[in-house]
C-alpha cells in the first residue's frame, strides 16, 4: 500500500523516567515559548553554543545496516557553519542568555561552555547579565585529544563559566565524588594510622589537614579528569563537537536533585537530555539542526518525550502492509524512496532509512506506539513493528539519512 503524507506538529513518545521535550528551531525564535512554559522553573542551564571557529561542522551519517555494522559513517552532512561575525555572535548569546536568566528557578544555575576565542567577551557579558556578584567559577576542561600545536602551546583545554541565578542557588558538592587515584597528591606525606587505613597530609597556614584514600575526594575548577570522546569511542554518534556524557553527569548531578529540569538551548546531539534522564532530571532540549532532532531521538529511545519540529519539506514515496493481529496490526516497512534530485547519493532497499516509529495520530499529534533505530548492536531495521489497536488515526513516522522526518496514515489499519 503507498502511503499519504499527512501534518504533525509534534510526536510524544512514552517510557521510563522523568518526562521531558526537544524543540527544533532558532534558539531566539524558540525562547518566547520556552519562556512562556517555563519561566523561574529551570534549575540547570547548559550552553555549548558554537565557538566562532570558522569552521563548518558536520554529522557523519551511518547509511543501511553494513555502515551501522562497521561503525563507520560515509555521508557527511553539514550541521552548522559556525561562521557569524563578531557582532551577529554576540547578539545571538545577548538573547540566548537574557531568555536563560528567565527561565532559571531562584535556585538554579547556568553552566556556558567556550574556549580561547570567545570567552573574553562571554564572561564580560555573564557578568552584565547575572550579575558580577553571581560568577560562582571558571571551569577549566582539560583534555589531551586534537592535535599538536608547533608554533605555540597546543590548545587543551574548553571554559565553563559557571554563574548563579541568585545566592539562594542549590549546589551540591557531594553528587559528585571521584576517586582519590584520580587526584594527585604526590606533594602531601603518606601515612598509615592505627587501624592500617593511609592518608596523607599536609600544613597549610598553620593548619594540618588530612585526607584518607579510601575517601572520595572533590572535584575542584580543573577537571582534568574527564576525557574528550576518542575516535572510537562508543558514545559517538557521529555529530561533530559532541560532549562526552561524563561532563554532562558532573554538571547534573552537582547542581540539581531528581525531578529538577536541566535545559540545553543548543542540545547538538542530545548529550544533556541523555545525561538528564539518566540521572532522573525533566530535560528540555532546542538546536536549529535536524540532525540533532534525529540523534537525540535514538539517544532517548525509552524516554518519555515531546518533540516539537516543523514540517520537512520533501515527498519521498513509502509503502507498508499492514496485518491485524489479535489487538494488533503487524506494519512491515515496504519502501522508502528518496525523491530524485534530493541527494546525489543512490539508496539501495531501505537504506535511506535511519529509523520509523508507528503510533496515532490524535488532534495533529503522533503518539509514538513503537520504534526502530539502527543500533551498532542492531544495525538491521526491525521487519515490522507491532502498532496496538487504539484510539486516533493510525500512522507511520520514517526518519531518513537526510535527517529529514515524514509522516504518513497507515490506510489499512483503523483506530478504535
Ligand atoms: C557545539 S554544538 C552542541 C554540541 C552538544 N553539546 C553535544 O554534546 O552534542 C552547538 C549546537 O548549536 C546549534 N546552534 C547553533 N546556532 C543555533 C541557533 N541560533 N539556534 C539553535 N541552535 C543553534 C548547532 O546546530 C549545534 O548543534
Amino acid at each position: 500500500m503507498r502511503l499519504e503524507q499527512i501534518h504533525v506538529w509534534q510526536e510524544e513518545q512514552t517510557g521510563r523516567g522523568p518526562a521531558g521535550e526537544m524543540r527544533l528551531g532558532d534558539v531566539r525564535t524558540l525562547l518566547p515559548g520556552l519562556i512562556e512554559r517555563y519561566a523561574g522553573q529551570v534549575q540547570v542551564i547548559y550552553l555549548d553554543p558554537p565557538f566562532r571557529t570558522g569552521q563548518t561542522f558536520v554529522m557523519r551519517v551511518r547509511v543501511g545496516e553494513k555502515e551501522w555494522k562497521n561503525g563507520a559513517g560515509t555521508m557527511a552532512q553539514t550541521i552548522y557553519a559556525d561562521d557569524l561575525d563578531h557582532a551577529a555572535y554576540m547578539a545571538l548569546m545577548r538573547e540566548t542568555l537574557t531568555g536563560a536568566k528567565k527561565l532559571l528557578s531562584e535556585t538554579g544555575v547556568i553552566y556556558l561552555h567556550v574556549d580561547y576565542r570567545m570567552h573574553p567577551y562571554l564572561r564580560l557579558l555573564m557578568d552584565e547579565i547575572f550579575g558580577e556578584a553571581n560568577f560562582l567559577n571558571e571551569i577549566i576542561w582539560s583534555y589531551q585529544t586534537g592535535g599538536r600545536a608547533r608554533r605555540f602551546f597546543s590548545r587543551k583545554h574548553d571554559v565553563i563559566l559557571f554563574y548563579r541565578k541568585s545566592r539562594h542557588y542549590y549546589f551540591n558538592l557531594d553528587g559528585v565524588p571521584i576517586s582519590r587515584q584520580d587526584v594527585r597528591r604526590n606533594h602531601m606525606k603518606r601515612h598509615v594510622d592505627a587501624d592500617g587505613r593511609v592518608y596523607r597530609s599536609i600544613r597549610s597556614g598553620g593548619k594540618l589537614y588530612t585526607y584518607y584514600d579510601d575517601e572520595p575526594a572533590f572535584p575542584g575548577d580543573v577537571w582534568d579528569d574527564v576525557s574528550h570522546l576518542q575516535q572510537k569511542d562508543p558514545q559517538r554518534t557521529g555529530y561533530d563537537t559532541q560532549k562526552p556524557l561524563r561532563l554532562l553527569e558532573r554538571i547534573i548531578l552537582s547542581s540539581s536533585r531528581p525531578g529538577d529540569i536541566v535545559c540545553d538551548l543548543f542540545a547538538g546531539s542530545g548529550t544533556t537530555l541523555e545525561a538528564a534522564w539518566r540521572a532522573g532530571r525533566r530535560f528540555i532540549g532546542a538546536d536549529m539542526n535536524a540532525y540533532s532532532l534525529q540523534t537525540t531521538r535514538r539517544r532517548m529511545n525509552g524516554a518519555s518525550v515531546t518533540y516539537t519540529a516543523p514540517e520537512c519539506a520533501g515527498r519521498p514515496e513509502a509503502e507498508a502492509s499492514v496485518m491485524p493481529g489479535v489487538g494488533f496490526y503487524d506494519v512491515k516497512l515496504e519502501k522508502y524512496e528518496v525523491e530524485p534530485g534530493v541527494c546525489a547519493r543512490r539508496f539501495a532497499g531501505l537504506d535511506a532509512v535511519d529509523n520509523w516509529s508507528v503510533g496515532y495520530l490524535r488532534g495533529g499529534v503522533f503518539k509514538s506506539m513503537a520504534a526502530d533505530f539502527r543500533l551498532r548492536q542492531k544495525p538491521a531495521l526491525a521487519e515490522v513493528l507491532q502498532l496496538p489497536v487504539l484510539e486516533g488515526v493510525p500512522c507511520l513516522r520514517v526518519g531518513d539519512v537526510l535527517g529529514r522526518y515524514f509522516y504518513y496514515a497507515l490506510d489499512g489499519a483503523e483506530g478504535d
